[in-house]
């Protein structure tokens, strides 16, 4: 065995594979067993059976009226025929509410009343989730409280306040806005005459120690927004002053046991059916840009919370939809916050559109005093995201800083089919020779690239969250190189997962691919061992044959591969993809060739893998394995 391949093999079961290691594979199961994945998918999907213990219903993760989406409650497996969605309960769970993994054992655990054991026997985690129970009640009476302080006589001010901005009794009401009094420690004793600690309050961020010791509220005289999670738990406020004071007009929480900044977004509680039936999300900046948007009828608007749009965000986002459309405000800061929510949404594969606001209105102001008719007018006259970028690169950058721009945008890219669609929008529209662009972006942006040229792919780097497959495929596609580059020069694992990822994507293609000399391009010895699989069947549903083959990592990849950021059917895009796709395989092996036959014919040792490859190379070119005795 070589190392590099071992290690990533250990790198992947450890993170990427989080059910196997980190998680007791028997909660896993007892979860299976306790929970019937068709009783969790008719919360969403309405299923009819369709014989023995098979059920169908119109897919959630697609749009479609007719039901290709299937559930196999023997098998606990879910499967869409027009997508290719497919998973077990956790898989689906998770991808209808925008959790990772890890969220999602961590809840359907909860509701099926299993212990996760492998977090309970380490003290500090099971300190740190004491913590995270306690902070989300304190949270969950907190918001209790400020919600009868706004109703209380000492809300009136409050009140008067939200009358004046025409806020509706009806969203105060879904979306749980309170009032924080004005004394010291309202909260504080609050807390206390419920039987909390004023330590476990200060810790779950509601209040605070002073310099001399004594503890008072975060929120004083605020209107309480309640930032709450997708079951609907309360994991923060914001709070806005309302009175002409010397000071913030927001406070929001810090960090805490239960809450991150910038994982989460303002109102996706509350908009997540709308998302979901609409498969489009709108997306704005303001707490009170959300409500006045559900006010009017728009109830799949959610906000990104004073911050720039995140990764994670985006990641919780896109399992609901892959359309988005921007509502910023049309200043300095608004544009710059759009530009760069666009280069997130676009290099991820997603759609979006840009609407600014005209100059010093915002959404709230435009809705309320222009009307909706203004505000769907400007919508109508949107750019799509593409377009407002290259517009605001022609306007805003200098043509080198565009450039520097657009490699990076291009490093981003998450699927590789994307690469030359955007290369040739962005040089027509910066008004750049395809070529010369072409040329640039050959050119590598730093001696780091080397290092993943060598094909290191053990270096440490994968698997940050739970969930992620065996083979992590985030560095496949999101390599520090621009993906062009990337296929054709990066090397090992990341090429394994990318023509991997495709391959279970399209399994049609597997002959295609073959013929192309996959197997050859290949370099993982774990990469070659599904290969051998995906090769095995030639029924007409691959699927079903193939799956039960799988062992447990190849499962996994297979199913993230099937459900995590799959791209919409486009018949252009895809004939381009596989193009090249194609072009690469074809290339690594041509490369690969020349490289091995240089290093045999001199005697060189390459690592195992080489060895290994120039016996499969060489199998196939002359008949007789490398090293063998003619
Ligand atoms: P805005 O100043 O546009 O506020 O900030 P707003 O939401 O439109 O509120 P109104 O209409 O004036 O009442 C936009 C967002 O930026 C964050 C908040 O999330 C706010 O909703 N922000 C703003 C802060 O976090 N802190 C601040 O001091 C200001
Ligand atoms: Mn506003």
């Amino acid at each position: 065995m070589n190392a590099r391949s071992d290690g990533a093999g250990q790198t992947g079961s450890r993170k990427g594979g989080g059910r196997g290691a980190g998680w007791s594979g028997s909660a896993v199961q007892a979860i299976k067993d306790r929970l019937n994945i068709v009783d969790i998918v008719r919360r969403y999907v309405n299923l009819q059976q369709a014989g023995g213990n098979r059920w169908m219903g119109p897919c959630p993760f697609h749009q479609e009226t007719k039901g290709s989406f299937s559930v196999n409650a023997d098998e606990g497996f879910f499967y869409c025929f027009g997508c290719q969605a497919a998973g077990d309960i956790f898989d689906f769970y998770g991808r209808i509410n925008g959790l990772d993994f890890k969220e999602a054992l961590e809840q359907l655990a909860e509701e099926a009343g299993v212990a996760l054991e492998a977090r309970q026997r380490d003290p500090g985690e099971a300190r740190a989730r004491d913590l995270r129970r306690e902070a989300l009640k304190m949270h969950e009476a907190a918001k209790d409280f400020y919600r009868r302080n706004l109703e209380s006589s000492q809300g009136r001010t409050c009140r008067d306040y939200l009358a004046g901005r025409q806020l509706d009794a009806k969203i105060v009401e879904s979306f749980e806005l309170g009032w924080s009094l004005g004394e010291w420690a309202t909260l504080a004793q609050q807390l206390e005459r419920i039987g909390f600690r004023k330590e476990n309050g200060i810790e779950a961020g509601l209040l605070i120690r002073g310099d001399k010791g004594g503890v008072y509220d975060r929120f004083r005289s605020r209107l309480m927004f309640p930032i709450k999670n997708l079951s609907g738990q309360t994991i923060a406020f914001g709070g806005r002053i309302i009175a002409e004071a010397d000071a913030a007009k927001y406070i929001n929480s810090s960090d805490s046991p239960i809450y991150k900044k910038g994982d989460n977004l303002y109102g996706l509680f509350q908009a997540r059916r709308s998302i979901a039936v609409k498969k489009a999300a709108l997306l704005t900046e303001g707490y009170m840009d959300v409500l006045t948007l559900h006010q009017f009828g728009y109830q799949n608007a959610c906000g990104v919370l004073g911050t720039a749009l995140t990764p994670e965000q985006v990641k919780r986002l896109a399992g609901f939809c892959s359309d988005f459309e921007l509502l910023f405000d049309g200043d300095g800061p608004g544009r710059k916050a759009a530009l760069r929510a666009c280069e997130m949404l676009l290099t991820r594969g997603l759609r979006c559109k840009v609407t600014l606001m005209p100059e010093g209105e915002d959404i709230d102001s435009l809705l309320k005093g222009g009307g909706p008719e203004m505000f769907e007018n400007l919508r109508l006259a949107a750019p799509d995201g593409l377009t407002f970028c290259i517009r605001s690169l022609n306007e805003q950058y200098a043509p080198k800083d565009a450039i520097v721009w657009v490699k990076d945008f291009l490093g981003k890219l998450e699927q590789p089919a994307l690469f030359s669609r955007f290369v040739s929008e962005f040089s027509k529209g910066l008004g750049f020779e395809e070529s010369v662009l072409r040329k640039e972006l050959q050119r590598p942006k730093g001696a780091d690239d080397s290092g993943r040229a060598g094909g290191q792919g053990n270096s440490g780097t994968s698997g940050d969250s739970y969930g992620r497959p065996g083979w992590d495929k985030s560095r496949g596609m999101r390599g520090k190189a621009a993906p062009g580059v990337a296929v054709e020069a990066a090397r090992g694992l990341d090429t394994d997962v990318l023509f991997l990822t495709y391959a279970v994507r399209n399994l049609h293609l597997v002959p295609t691919l073959r013929d192309q000399g996959m197997e050859f391009a290949l370099h993982t010895p774990r990469g070659r061992a599904l290969w051998a699989k995906l090769l095995g069947s030639n029924s007409a549903s691959p699927e079903y044959d193939i799956f039960p083959l799988l062992d447990d990592k190849q499962k996994e990849f297979w199913v993230r591969c099937r459900t995590v950021d799959v791209p919409p059917k486009d018949e252009a895009k895809d004939a381009l993809e596989l193009k090249m796709i194609c072009e690469s395989i074809k290339r690594l092996v041509r490369d690969k060739q020349s490289v091995s036959y240089k290093q045999a014919l001199a005697g060189l040792n390459g690592d195992d893998y080489e060895n290994e490859f120039l016996r499969a190379l060489s199998e196939k070119l002359t008949g007789k394995p490398l090293g063998e005795k003619q």
